[in-house]
């Protein structure tokens, strides 16, 4: 499919391979390349052998290593796209079909419970504020951590009940936590960041806690010694490096969950021409929720 492209998507990823980087897992770009795997727009023209009416529809993808999303038009395999019900903007539909595919396959791995208290390291991030909306529509009380003033609107946006934002460039924000949950320690860390927050987050656990680590954007990967998993029954685990049999169905949830409100992804929106500037956003962690870029027509 040719898709006529309003929103695609932009991600650290993107911005590691455009410095010579990126994941072992990825293969190296021949150059020149398009960056962007998460595209949104409608259906301009339809290959010879496609079944079905998609001429015209609005449409989601994730093309993968096909890349090309930061452009007027991508290309989309046919088996990638998804019809958009109308009440999902494209740029939100972008935030779903990869970044919040990840939020639901480190909800499947989390098994939250409406008796949780869940700690979300970066939920002022693309994953992390998804995640935290996730886990407050299951009924889990939420301690959502963020790094610094400019960063709070991002947590506290939406005002739900249950939601304990709290600012971890403050010293104290380890004993803000024990003293907001007066009544118990976390059950469960879901941890991107890594790091000293992560740490700490994972001291904090309850026995029998969990911690699961989807990432480290702080640079280092939490330290974990066997004394903390042996002496309080803490389980750690992860969900990178295990193989994904069935991203469709994760896109497919995480686009439901959009479409019924119970995650209202948060988009930084940036005009295709500025794609240097939302790398830039997110190399100086100054990106809010999901980076997206956007043409005329996703106005
Ligand atoms: N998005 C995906 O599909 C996906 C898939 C697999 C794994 N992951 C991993 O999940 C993590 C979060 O991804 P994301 O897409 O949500 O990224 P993101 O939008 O850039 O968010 C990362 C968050 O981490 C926090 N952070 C704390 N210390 C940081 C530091 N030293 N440098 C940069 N950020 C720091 C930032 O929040 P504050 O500034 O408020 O602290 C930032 O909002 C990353 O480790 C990523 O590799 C993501």
């Amino acid at each position: 499919m040719l898709v006529k492209v309003a929103a695609a998507g932009v991600h650290a990823v993107d911005t590691d391979i455009r410095q010579g980087g990126g994941p072992p897992t990825l293969p190296k770009p021949q150059l020149p390349m398009t960056p962007g795997r998460e595209v949104a727009g409608t259906v301009e023209a339809v290959g010879p052998d496609v079944e079905g009416s998609w001429a015209g529809k609005r449409v989601v993808a994730h093309v993968g290593f096909l890349s090309g999303g930061y452009a007027e038009y991508a290309l989309a395999p046919a088996a990638s796209l998804h019809a958009l019900p109308d009440r999902v903007g494209f740029p939100e539909a972008v935030a779903a079909i990869g970044t919040g595919r990840t939020a639901q396959l480190v909800l499947d791995a989390a098994r939250l419970t409406p008796d949780d208290v869940v700690v979300v390291t970066g939920a002022s991030g693309g994953l992390g504020n998804q995640l935290m909306q996730l886990a407050l529509s299951l009924g889990a009380r939420v301690v959502a951590l963020y790094g610094g003033e400019a960063k709070r609107a991002a947590v506290t946006a939406l005002r739900t009940d249950g939601l304990i934002p709290l600012d971890t460039s403050e010293q104290d924000w380890a004993e803000r936590m024990k003293h907001e949950l007066k009544d118990g320690s976390p059950s469960v860390v879901l941890d991107g960041v890594g790091g000293d927050v992560a740490r700490t987050a994972l001291e904090s656990l309850a026995r029998g806690g969990r911690h699961l680590i989807f990432g480290w954007a702080s640079g280092a990967p939490v330290q974990v010694a066997t004394e903390d998993i042996v002496e309080r029954s803490i389980t750690v685990g992860s969900v990178l490096g295990a193989p994904i049999n069935a991203l469709r169905d994760l896109e497919t949830r995480s686009l439901e969950a959009v479409a019924q409100g119970r995650v209202r992804p948060l988009v930084d929106e940036y005009p295709l021409a500025d794609a240097a500037k939302a790398h830039t956003a997110i190399e100086t962690r100054a990106s809010r929720g999901k980076v997206v870029l956007v043409t005329d027509m996703a106005r």
